[in-house]
């Protein structure tokens, strides 16, 4: 077994460190946007959602965060056990203690922070569940670069702003800091597959995603001929109803980022049909096929996902580089994950960013105000943006 199954940087001890290089303008940024939105007149609860193991930038602002809470309190979740472990350390050796502030461990109850005063709060979860939280209790949610690893898919994004939607009290706000690229090419990319599977002759394909798979989380969707489409967010150990089971052949992405396409009717019309869509790096098994989701030798996969990804990349690498000094024993350390974060991305895995157009959409759509959004520099890697709860 995976003993560690997060993928992501911030599992690693050097993040904080990386962080303070690359994400300073972001966070400030939010620190700034937040300070203006939250009514000080009031007790204000804020949830961070995917604090890190140093809770940045809060956790170098105590007065920051004493004056905005104005007696009320901080709420952190964070679907890693150990982060969330670490996260109560830190705060505690940052003078985040009695007689400012008291500890409580949420171990999975629902609470209403309103009936609490001046407490910090630690919740191991993770985001796609429902929000341990009454409705309305929250004046503020931040979530800085964490929704971008919880799900591959737009519809997903839109269901944990609902969540979002329910537990803010009405003139509440969301905060979130994004990276400004277009990582969704990948569910654009399995759309697109299918697409060529029912014009080879399938009546419907049957989707499961592990890609974002910790903690039991497995995608699941089912694309039929005329694109009616079911879909499932299902944790593996719920099994799906039985007017749901699956039908049609079977394409599974794995968390490496390749896939199998199983269970067809004719696999080698299907094979050459897809060869013929200039699919190059592609490997027929004589009932199935397997392919990588993302192949850098079609220009369709250049242009929607390879390119925006390097010119990501680029542009972090600048801003770390220039913040890190020539001696610094850091650098080697950060070029280093930059390169496993880029390569990644390049696959199709662990990196879901969604562009900050499409992030604003899926707010409107759950029925958020856009208040603000600012980029970290004239095209910045990082996006910082600001929503209300009007209604
Ligand atoms: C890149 S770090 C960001 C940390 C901090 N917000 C910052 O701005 O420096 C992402 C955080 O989100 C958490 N996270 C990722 N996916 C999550 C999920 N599905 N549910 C809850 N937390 C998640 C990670 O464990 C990590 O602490």
């Amino acid at each position: 077994m995976n003993e560690n199954p997060y993928h992501d940087i911030a599992a690693t001890s050097i993040y904080p460190k990386l962080a303070r290089a690359t994400l300073y303008k972001l966070h400030s940024n939010l620190l700034e946007m937040l300070g203006k939105a939250l009514d000080r007149s009031k007790q204000n609860n804020l949830l961070v959602v995917g604090p890190g193991a140093e809770v940045l930038p809060f956790s170098e602002e105590l007065s920051w965060v004493y004056e905005n809470l104005n007696g009320g309190n901080l709420i952190l979740l964070d679907y890693n056990k150990e982060i969330i472990k670490k996260a109560q350390d830190y705060l505690y050796g940052k003078e985040f203690h009695s007689p400012l502030f008291k500890y409580v461990r949420q171990d999975g109850r629902v609470i209403d922070p309103r009936q609490a005063k001046r407490t910090i709060f630690f919740e191991a979860r993770d985001v796609r569940e429902r929000l341990p939280y009454k409705d309305g209790s929250l004046s503020a949610v931040d979530m800085t670069l964490s929704i971008h690893h919880a799900t591959t898919y737009r519809q997903d994004i839109k269901k944990i702003f609902d969540d979002v939607h329910r537990v803010l009290s009405t003139g509440g706000v969301l905060h979130l800091g994004e990276g400004n690229v277009d990582m969704k090419h990948s569910e654009v990319k399995i759309r697109k597959l299918c697409r060529y599977l029912m014009a080879g002759g399938e009546d419907a394909v049957h989707i499961t995603d592990r890609r974002a798979a910790v903690n039991g989380y497995l995608r699941e969707f089912q694309l039929n001929k005329v694109f009616l489409e079911k879909e499932w967010n299902v944790s593996c150990k719920d099994p799906l109803p039985e007017s749901d089971q699956r039908y049609g052949c079977m394409l599974a992405v794995d968390d490496k980022g390749m896939v199998e396409i199983t269970g067809l009717k004719n696999p080698t019309k299907s094979a050459e049909l897809l060869q013929l869509n200039g699919y190059k790096q592609m490997f027929a098994t004589g009932n199935g096929i397997i392919l990588p989701l993302i192949d850098c030798s079609i220009q369709y996969d250049f242009e929607g996902m390879i390119k925006p990804v390097l010119e990501y990349y680029d542009s972090i690498q600048k801003v770390g580089l220039s913040n890190l000094e020539p001696d610094d024993i850091v650098r080697a350390e950060f070029l280093k994950k930059l390169e496993k974060e880029r390569s990644d991305a390049l696959r199709g895995i662990v990196e879901y960013y969604s562009p900050p157009s499409m992030v604003k959409e899926c707010l409107k759509e759950s029925n958020f105000e856009i208040e603000e959004t600012r980029c970290t520099a004239p095209h910045g890697p990082f996006v910082n943006i600001l929503a209300r709860k009007t209604a």
